[in-house]
């Protein structure tokens, strides 16, 4: 079962596991907003029983239902009661779903969680480092994790990613791909530091991670390598043929934003690799994949 199927990562899911050449075992129930609201415990329950009911097993839920909306998030009440509903309160729910039959859960949190290394070192991070939750959207996350954790102490997957951008909705890439041709030059964030992660790369790695025999655990999933906003426009930009001189690197404090965004957001693939499960590949060739597939990315 996929939830939040409409979102950039679920709807990449439901094409890959319905994609001519998936196993014939599979059998996906794809809930997208409309279909379920995460929130809504008494739906949750009866959708989960409803499907877990039907299937062969062994069952899987991935949830990719979340409020994204970072900045309206630190701003505006409303959006913040509605990213804790989502993100803390709903896996919970979807977590004690699955508990109550036996199934196992897949759930997609991110690097907002994490807090700054020790002494300013900087390297990838992997799980076991500090948290620091920074803001609404970030503290909701947190929650989010802990609750699917506790419900489901042996049937957890948690993984982290970043700087997720896909063929749905609104994105970094596509946006960048507009302001070439809008403007001369552009100013980009070039002092936070993370993995562009492209979703149809998540949604196989998160597609193997449920296939796979590993052990509940919380694990980080995001492109290879790291960049910073502006290697990531200017790179946007080459895939354009357009000249990434046009991209001006600039601080943090020239775009003040609601939400505190962290410095450092580049995650290791350690845990992955020890699960068994191949690294999701290289930003660079990922983000070159994903303009290929789909040239409207690059239509802004
Ligand atoms: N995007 C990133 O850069 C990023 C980075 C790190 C981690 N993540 C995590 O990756 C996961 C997937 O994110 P994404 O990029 O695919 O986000 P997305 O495109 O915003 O998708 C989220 C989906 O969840 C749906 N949703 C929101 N509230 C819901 C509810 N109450 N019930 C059911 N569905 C609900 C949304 O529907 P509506 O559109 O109708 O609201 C949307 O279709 C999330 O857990 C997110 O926190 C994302």
């Amino acid at each position: 079962m996929v939830t939040g199927a409409g979102g950039a990562l679920g709807s990449d899911l439901v094409a890959l596991l319905t994609a001519p050449g998936a196993p014939p075992t599979d059998s996906v129930v794809a809930l997208a907003r409309a279909d379920l609201d995460v929130t809504d415990d008494g739906a949750v329950r009866g959708a989960v029983r409803a499907w877990a009911g039907a299937g062969e097993g062994p069952a899987v839920l991935v949830n990719a239902a979340a409020y994204t909306a970072v900045d309206r998030a630190e701003t505006d009440p409303d959006a913040a009661a509605a990213a804790w509903a989502a993100n803390a309160d709903a896996p919970g729910l979807l977590a004690r779903a699955c508990a109550e039959v036996g199934a196992a859960m897949v759930h997609v949190s991110t690097d907002y969680v994490l807090g700054p290394l020790p002494d300013g070192v900087r390297r990838p991070l992997e799980p076991g480092d500090p948290l620091g939750p920074q803001g609404v959207y970030a503290r909701s996350k947190l929650a989010g994790e802990e609750r699917v954790r506790a419900a489901l102490p042996d049937a957890h997957h948690v993984v982290r990613t970043a700087w997720v951008y896909g063929a749905t909705g609104a994105n970094f890439v596509r946006t960048m791909a507009r302001l070439a041709r809008e403007r001369d030059t552009l100013d980009v964030v070039d002092d936070q530091h993370g993995s562009p992660t492209w979703s149809a790369d998540l949604a196989a790695g998160l597609v193997a991670l449920a296939r796979s025999p590993a052990p509940a655990g919380t694990r980080h999933a995001a492109g290879g390598g790291a960049t910073t906003w502006c290697g990531l426009a200017r790179a946007v930009f080459a895939e354009l043929g357009a000249d990434p001189e046009r991209v001006r690197p600039c601080d943090t404090a020239a775009f003040p934003r609601p939400a505190p965004r962290p410095a450092w957001s580049v995650l290791g693939d350690a845990s992955w690799r020890a699960a068994g499960l191949a690294p999701l590949p290289p930003w660079r060739d990922a983000l070159h994949a994903a303009v290929t597939r789909h040239p409207d990315l690059l239509l802004g």
